[in-house]
């Protein structure tokens, strides 16, 4: 059964804009887990421009709910994140520029920095992902790197469907990497700029085990809400 991680980082962003408490990421995450979701997915950016330290540490703590956790390969990053202690880790690039993670990890450049940082939350018994590009090359070294779960970028291939242009040979790539993680053992996730239309597409991929879908919810959520819209996304995975 393919599984929902819901991002609420852009229920923070609402809140931050104002600068007060309103809306609540912690209350987000409970309602999302009401609504469906099978995780919460949060990113605790170097910049904090959305969750904020305390906002994880709550989330963590909620006994009932399993929390996916993004981080960068920052050490102060990775410290914090050993003591918020989350189910999950998801190991994502980050440029303090950019609007939102552009692309997968540069793995061969990281390789060393990623396996302590790997084999630090696997002593902890957490799992733990890495966010990479749809490469052939890249499962092989996150293999190597004794990874759990590898989470395949979808942001170029939904970025070609939004566009009308031909989506094809991405699709292809995904799924050929796809096949070959499974194959090798590693757990393979899907995420980055996927809305209703983009996942259906995926879910025909039978090796993706869970999504991760942020962006599109909670701005989808402003019209139908966000019940609705994670319950939307559940029948679409589900329809496989
Ligand atoms: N998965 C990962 C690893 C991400 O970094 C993000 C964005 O924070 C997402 C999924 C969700 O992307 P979106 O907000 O475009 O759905």
């Amino acid at each position: 059964m393919k599984r929902l991680g819901v991002n609420i980082d852009h229920v923070a962003t609402v809140r931050n804009a104002r600068g007060e408490f309103h809306p609540d990421p912690l209350f987000a995450a409970k309602f999302a887990k009401k609504s469906g979701a099978d995780s919460i997915t949060i990113h605790l950016r170097e910049d904090r421009r959305h969750i904020k330290d305390l906002d994880a540490k709550k989330i963590c703590s909620q006994k009932n709910i399993l929390v996916n956790l993004e981080i960068s390969t920052n050490d102060n990053i990775v410290k914090s994140a050993l003591k918020i202690k989350p189910n999950f880790i998801c190991i994502v690039p980050e440029n303090r520029k950019e609007v939102t993670t552009e692309g997968g990890l540069n793995l061969v450049r990281n390789k060393l920095k990623l396996k302590k940082i790997i084999s630090r939350f696997k002593k902890k018994k957490i799992r733990t992902s890495l966010f990479i590009n749809p490469s052939v090359n890249d499962i092989k070294i996150a293999k190597k790197l004794e990874v759990d779960c590898i989470e395949i970028h979808t942001g170029h291939f939904a970025n070609l469907v939004k566009s009308k242009k031909n989506y094809s040979n991405e699709l292809k790539r995904i799924k050929k990497s796809s096949i070959l993680a499974k194959k090798l053992g590693l757990e393979v996730h899907a995420g980055h700029g996927l809305d209703y239309k983009t996942t259906r597409l995926l879910t025909k991929i039978r090796e993706i085990e869970e999504f991760n879908i942020g962006h599109f919810i909670i701005g989808e959520s402003i019209f139908y809400g966000l019940n609705k819209v994670i319950k939307n996304f559940k029948k679409i995975i589900k329809s496989r």
